[in-house]
């Protein structure tokens, strides 16, 4: 929609910067006429976030982002300028401006992925009211799940057939290049041919918190039919860590009562929700991670963790009570009897029984402390072995404030004397922070996920093996490296003769090469797992073939040429087994 540069004005002006930035889980803190705060946009630990109200301006000192209200919700929601004005209107309580234009959906700044998605998501739904769609109908009717439900949480069906999906995105003008782009569909590798991901499914559209459909949950009807939940893979607009089913649905209680209610499945959540339940929410496809209890706390005081009945159940219970303990939020776990989930628990008890048992809740570090304890002898000796356990998660705890309070609580209901406490502490604090630190400094070299670790380690132990350094050179270009710091470090690296390399001493190159010296010092002072040098060449050459692939299909414009790039597929890939024996032979000389 397109609004005139006096309405664009009108909002803005309405707009209370503070409160809209505070709303967005920024905690600001007034400093004279401006506040402060630590920068949504990037990770920092000193506030230089300034918000200043009456310019009705942000602007970070650290990213440089600045902008005013639109600017934000643009940045932080990921929404078109439109959206942004028109979130804006609706806060301000002002009316939008009426005029001329087509219909939302023809909106020609929506995001064609986006798009894609929402079309697909009304595609399923449809299906709940023809014929077609009656197995789900009795699904959902056998599971008692009421029709009200099916319309809030917009739930479908998928056709059961292998281009049902495509051929209808097709019909309205959807590209394969976007349904690719959104999981929606996938390529044989056989006949090249594109094909539904999700086929004779119940599908559960997956919405952000702006309730825009990002991917898809979907159950198996039958029990034969096997995974039970397909899950959309992970897209650029779908991220698995990012998003928490149900958030969207239940946004205002949420925001009112500033509590979640953190459960397994997509069918938990929507019972949940169905008996008023509504800060109910789940993760898609995945374990809960500190990202979503970063979620968390932009709404959230209060998270009560609910977990299954079975045993799979006490051991997540177990390990999300560690997770939870750097959280700033105030955290309680309750699992529930055996056998039950929440949805089962509610169907056979009631939502009074139900409310009754949420109250006997217990806060996530009792609950640590109580599972901790049960596992070893009730002795001081026992305690102590139990205190082994928990104090790594306690380094964890940035703020050393809450650190200590956790401390003290532990030692108490460990029954633990303090003075025996507070010396066990020094001993462990010196060890432990001397790894944190090379830890953090290595973490700045690469981030912190499975891609970049596979690099770290075949940096570090290259370092470590100089005799593996002449083959590695020549089966490995930097480019292969997709975490730039390290890449940089590789290329670095191969500027060196390999005499230099082949009796490896960094301190050679402290005069002459202080930068690449630090980087390198970093790398080493880390004690890296024991670990098959061999294997992470290979799975970081097998990621990359992947990348390559998709780009060969996503350019290939025949089935001859989607069959040679599958083709060209099989032969590297017997390229890289054979490279990753010649290392493996080197190693065991
Ligand atoms: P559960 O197996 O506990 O199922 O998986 P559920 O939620 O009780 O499902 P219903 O009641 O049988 O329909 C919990 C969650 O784990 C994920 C899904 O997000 C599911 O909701 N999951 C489970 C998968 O992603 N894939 C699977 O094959 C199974
Ligand atoms: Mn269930």
């Amino acid at each position: 929609m397109q609004f005139s540069k006096s309405f664009i004005r009108q909002v803005a002006d309405a707009t209370d910067l503070v409160d809209l930035i505070s709303d967005h889980g920024v905690t600001l803190k007034r400093a004279g006429s401006s506040y402060k705060g630590l920068c949504p946009f990037h990770s920092e630990k000193t506030p230089s976030f300034n918000v200043n109200p009456e310019r009705g301006f942000f602007h970070c000192f650290g990213c440089s982002v600045s902008g005013d209200g639109i600017k934000f919700l643009m940045q932080y929601d990921r929404l078109s300028f439109s959206e942004a004005v028109e979130e804006l209107a609706k806060r301000a309580g002002i009316p939008l401006e009426i005029q001329s234009g087509g219909p939302r959906s023809s909106n020609p700044e929506e995001d064609r992925g986006l798009h894609c998605l929402k079309e697909a998501a009304a595609f399923y739904s449809e299906k709940l009211s023809i014929p077609e769609g009656e197995n789900a109908v009795k699904y959902l009717q056998q599971r008692q799940v009421p029709e009200s439900m099916w319309k809030q949480f917009q739930i479908g069906m998928s056709p059961d057939e292998w281009q049902g999906t495509l051929n209808y995105l097709q019909k309205i003008n959807i590209s394969l290049a976007e349904m690719s782009r959104t999981g929606l569909i996938k390529v044989s590798e056989k006949s090249a041919r594109h094909y539904d991901t999700f086929r004779g499914r119940l599908m559960f559209p997956v919405k952000d918190v702006r309730g825009r459909c990002i991917g898809f949950g979907a159950r198996a009807m039958k029990p034969e039919d096997k995974p039970k939940y397909l899950n959309s893979p992970e897209t650029s607009y779908y991220r698995k860590s990012q998003v928490l089913y149900g958030l969207h649905e239940g946004l205002t209680s949420i925001r009112k009562k500033r509590r979640l209610i953190f459960v397994e499945g997509y069918l938990d959540v929507i019972r949940l929700h169905e008996n008023g339940f509504t800060e109910a929410v789940a993760p898609c496809g995945t374990a809960l991670t500190q990202e979503h209890f970063k979620i968390a706390l932009r709404y959230a005081d209060t998270v009560i963790l609910l977990f299954d009945g079975d045993s799979a159940g006490n051991n997540a219970a177990l390990r999300h009570a560690h997770l939870l303990l750097p959280v700033a939020l105030e955290s309680y776990i309750l699992t529930l009897p055996e056998g039950e989930d929440p949805d089962t628990f509610l169907l056979n008890n009631g939502k009074e029984n139900f409310d009754a048992f949420l109250n006997q809740k217990v806060p996530a570090l009792d609950y640590l402390v109580q599972q901790t304890i049960k596992k070893y002898p009730d002795s001081i000796q026992g305690r102590m072995q139990g205190l082994d356990e928990l104090l790594p998660a306690l380094y964890e705890i940035q703020d050393p404030k809450r650190r200590q309070l956790t401390l003290m609580t532990i030692g108490e209901r460990m029954k633990i004397p303090p003075e025996l406490l507070s010396k066990e502490l020094k001993r462990k604090e010196n060890k432990s922070l001397h790894k944190n630190k090379n830890n953090d400094k290595v973490s700045c070299l690469s981030e912190n996920n499975k891609d970049s670790q596979d690099e770290q380690w075949l940096l570090q132990s290259l370092l470590r093996k100089g005799k593996l350094w002449p083959r590695v050179r020549e089966h490995l270009k930097p480019e292969e490296f997709q975490t730039p710091n390290l890449r940089r470090l590789y290329e670095k690296l191969l500027q060196l003769p390999d005499a230099v390399f082949q009796a490896f001493d960094p301190f050679t190159l402290e005069k002459s090469d202080p930068d690449l010296f630090q980087s390198l010092m970093l790398l080493l002072s880390e004690e890296i797992p024991s670990h098959d040098f061999g294997l992470s060449l290979l799975r970081m050459k097998e990621r990359n073939l992947e990348i390559e692939y998709q780009e060969w299909l996503l350019h290939s414009k025949s089935n001859e040429e989607r069959a040679q790039a599958a083709l060209k597929r099989r032969l590297e890939e017997k390229n890289l087994k054979e490279i990753k024996q010649i290392i493996d032979n080197i190693l065991t000389q």
